[in-house]
């Protein structure tokens, strides 16, 4: 369960965020962000997620009290273009709050931990972090959900999913953990200047180590293949080469299933 008063007290030392909003239950984070007349500026919290969401349709299945699953609702004055620095600024953050967590640990060390283009976070390739940013264009508000497995122990094994205290060992402080992914936003928001947005995207592409690797990927249509990732591009997208034939596809023209 999240501490109410540790959070309160670390939000007066952090501009990124205003108020918060804290439930014990909640369908999904970003959907009651959506629904309710919530201020910019915002963090909604909860213990318990009963109908969490991923890109794509997908569900994001979370356990009661072992998992932090929050969303944040924020202004940002960018054009379309540049909606990608708003993912990079997330996922960027809380694999820095991550890596330090990680590397703090007895057992274990981050090089495992990666960002998976476009915005996942996995160590050794299991999926431990899942970011859903939503807008509604042409608006500049941004609902950004983070699922993050912390103390979970047990998934189903088609999620292909990892918790943090798998990995270093021990049950994590979720509240902490928190805390300081909410001090990386405020310490990072310079990074969110457009013109800051090519320091960003380096930063952003240091942590994505999947270049060079072989992935399978499956289309819009279905169709499953396997390719190299050749590079990330500014824009957002992604080159593959498929058969000797580099290809570029955006985020949501296909899904990594597999890196090695
Ligand atoms: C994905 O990996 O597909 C994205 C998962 C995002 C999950 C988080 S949990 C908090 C917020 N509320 C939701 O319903 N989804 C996001």
């Amino acid at each position: 369960m999240i501490d109410i008063d540790r959070l309160i007290n670390s939000l007066q030392k952090n501009d990124f965020l205003k108020s918060f909003f804290y439930e014990k239950t909640l369908s999904s984070t970003n959907d009651y962000i959506s629904a309710n007349e919530i201020a910019v500026d915002s963090l909604v919290i909860t213990d318990e997620q009963t109908a969490g969401k991923g890109r794509a349709g997908k569900k994001w299945l979370s356990e009661k009290n072992t998992s932090l699953t929050f969303s944040i609702k924020k202004k940002f004055n960018i054009s379309p273009a540049e909606n990608q620095n708003i993912i990079r600024f997330f996922s960027y953050c809380v694999h820095s709050a991550l890596k330090e967590l990680i590397d703090g640990s007895n057992i274990n060390n981050s090089d495992g931990l990666i960002i998976k283009w476009p915005n996942d976070i996995l160590f050794n390739g299991k999926k431990l972090c899942g970011i859903l940013v939503e807008s509604k264009l042409p608006s500049d508000i941004y609902i950004t959900g983070i699922g993050i497995n912390c103390n979970q122990k047990y998934f189903q094994a088609e999620l292909n999913a990892i918790s943090l205290s798998e990995i270093i060992g021990n049950e994590i402080d979720i509240t902490g953990l928190l805390i300081n992914i909410l001090d990386k936003f405020n310490s990072l928001k310079e990074l969110l200047h457009p013109e800051k947005s090519a320091i960003l995207f380096e930063k952003w592409k240091m942590q994505a180590k999947i270049i060079g690797k072989y992935c399978d990927f499956t289309r819009p249509d279905g169709k499953i293949n396997n390719g190299k990732i050749i590079d990330l591009n500014y824009d957002g997208s992604i080159t593959v080469k498929i058969n000797d034939k580099p290809e570029i596809f955006n985020a949501g023209e296909l899904s990594l299933t597999g890196i090695d």
